[in-house]
């Protein structure tokens, strides 16, 4: 997989992508990430990438060209399977989303900054446009790294043992069960008992009755799916 990130501000990407998981994918070639800086494109002397907002306004908008001559050069190159538009008035990212996107092969992420982009960008090159959450960030970035991370893991090989993505949370719209370790007790607070006792079949019925206890008690929304 191949996923293009197109940004103001490359250096706030550059920490998710190398470290440990996002880091190993891209030397394992298991991920290519490119950054590219929307400066590169720009025409004017000052590299300006923003221009005020026509019928007046507060805060400056993404102009169309610098975006419109990045997306067609990398057009040049490949096929998209899909643009990404990274905005708080996205759909909401969750993991059914992160499931599909994980499959393709190239993708283009676009990073908002200041009001967003001029509408033409999202109407001419965007075919989804992606919220993290019901907050506001002061640009994509981040939002587009969450949004790789959750791809990225999910590409097969990435994480170490396979079967580990698919018991995440969220992965059968159910949250996770608890989980356990060393030592068996500490101060005085045991490990339920149960995880000893060698039966795998009622070790797989107790972690799917408290998956769904937890679901219903924390998120009963994702049950009603
Ligand atoms: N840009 C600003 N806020 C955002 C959010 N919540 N999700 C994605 N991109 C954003």
């Amino acid at each position: 997989m191949r996923i293009d990130i197109i940004t103001v501000l490359p250096e706030l990407l550059e920490s998710p992508f190398s470290a440990s998981i996002l880091k190993r994918a891209i030397e394992a070639d298991l991920v290519e990430v490119h950054f590219h800086n929307l400066r590169d494109y720009t025409t004017d002397n000052y590299k300006s990438i923003d221009d005020t907002q026509f019928g007046g306004g507060a805060g400056m908008v993404m102009m169309i060209e610098p975006i419109d001559k990045c997306i067609t050069r990398l057009k040049e190159e490949r096929q998209y399977e899909e643009v990404i538009y990274m905005t708080p008035d996205g759909e909401t990212l969750n993991q059914g989303m992160a499931n599909h996107l994980s499959l393709k092969e190239n993708i283009i992420i676009l990073c908002g900054h200041y009001k967003g982009v001029d509408q033409r960008v999202r109407d001419q090159f965007i075919t989804k446009e992606i919220s993290i959450g019901d907050y506001v960030l002061s640009g994509g970035e981040l939002g587009a790294a969450v949004l790789c991370d959750a791809i990225i893991r999910l590409i097969p090989g990435v994480l170490g043992n396979e079967t580990s993505a698919l018991t995440d949370s969220f992965q059968d719209n159910l949250l996770a069960p608890p989980i356990y370790t060393k030592p068996r007790e500490y101060k005085g607070w045991q490990v339920p008992e149960l995880l000893f006792s060698g039966n795998h079949a009622k070790i797989e019925k107790w972690r799917e009755e408290q998956a769904y206890q937890r679901t219903k008690d924390r998120r009963p929304d994702l049950l009603d799916d």
